[in-house]
């Protein structure tokens, strides 16, 4: 039998209410429940978290399974291992940073709706691209050299570590590498939960915006009027340097 394995395409009557008319099934509807978490105490689980299924796994984890632990379903019955697909930015493929990745997948089932969402998501993904990490290290491992921290300027895994590297004078494929973003991934996931925090007792409510380059580039192409127009809040700088042409062409 197909079952509810169709993706929705599928003429009706399968016996899966609200699959064939696009819905979701209602057995889970948003927002699952927050409980506030302790900053300090998800990031220690995050990087205990990493071996088992890396960056995006460890950060929606410690959070959402943490609360499965408490609360138990529908957030323990959440299939955690699916979100290994975020390593090293989807697939390996270096895009999004998976730990900002299973953040805002977290951030989505608590969200009370669309504003939040976006709300809570710009904040987390603002605060990645200006803030020095990684800042959280594990205790007791006094032998370990510290890290560096860098700012990585970016959302996208392929940036954010090599900026790291650069910073660090380390290769990509280096244990040293891997330890900045075990740690990355906790400070991360105590990001999150101090947003998710602030949002339980409803002082979410601030604006997010994109860096003031950002905003410049957008206040002449991200308007339909333009015919080379553009989308998004990416920092522009980390790919584009506008030449003198540019600059001059207007
Ligand atoms: C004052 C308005 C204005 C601002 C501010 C502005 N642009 Fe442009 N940009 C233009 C116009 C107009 C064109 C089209 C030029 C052309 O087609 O010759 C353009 C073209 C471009 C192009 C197409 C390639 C090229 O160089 O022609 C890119 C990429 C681009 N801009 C990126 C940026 C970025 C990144 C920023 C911010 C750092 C930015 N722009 C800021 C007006 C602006
Ligand atoms: C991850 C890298 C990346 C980032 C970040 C990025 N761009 Fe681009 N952008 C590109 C690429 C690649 C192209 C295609 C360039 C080409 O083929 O000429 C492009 C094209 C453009 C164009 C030309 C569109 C056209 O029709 O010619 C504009 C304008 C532009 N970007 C503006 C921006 C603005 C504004 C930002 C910040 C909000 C931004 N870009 C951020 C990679 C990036």
């Amino acid at each position: 039998v197909l079952g509810c394995l169709g993706l929705g395409a599928v003429a009706g009557g399968l016996g899966c209410s609200g699959i064939a008319d696009g819905s979701p099934p209602p057995a889970s509807p948003l927002p699952w429940r927050y409980l506030p978490l302790d900053p300090a105490a998800t990031a220690e689980r995050t990087y205990q978290l990493y071996p088992q299924g890396h960056c995006m796994y460890a950060v929606f984890t410690s959070i959402v399974g943490e609360l499965g632990r408490r609360l138990g379903p529908p957030h323990s019955t959440f299939p955690f291992a699916m979100m290994a697909y975020g390593l090293g930015g989807v697939a390996g493929w270096g895009a999004l940073c998976g730990a900002l990745n299973g953040a805002a997948a977290a951030l989505a089932l608590f969200a009370r709706d669309e504003a939040e969402r976006y709300q809570a998501t710009q904040e987390l993904l603002r605060w990645h691209e200006v803030t020095a990490l990684p800042v959280w290290a594990p205790v007791g491992t006094d032998a370990r050299p510290p890290l560096p921290s860098s700012v990585a300027g970016s959302v996208l895994c392929h940036v954010s570590s090599s900026r790291w590297c650069a910073v660090a004078g380390r290769a990509f494929f280096s244990p040293e590498r891997l330890e900045r973003c075990k740690r990355l991934s906790a400070d991360v996931a105590a990001q999150t939960v101090t947003i998710l925090n602030r949002g339980a007792e409803g002082r979410l409510a601030r604006r997010h915006e994109p860096s003031a380059e950002t905003r410049a580039c957008q206040s002449c192409h991200t308007t339909e009027a333009q015919a080379r127009g553009s989308f998004g809040n990416l920092a522009c700088g980390s790919c584009h340097a506008p030449g003198p042409e540019h600059s001059h062409s207007h």
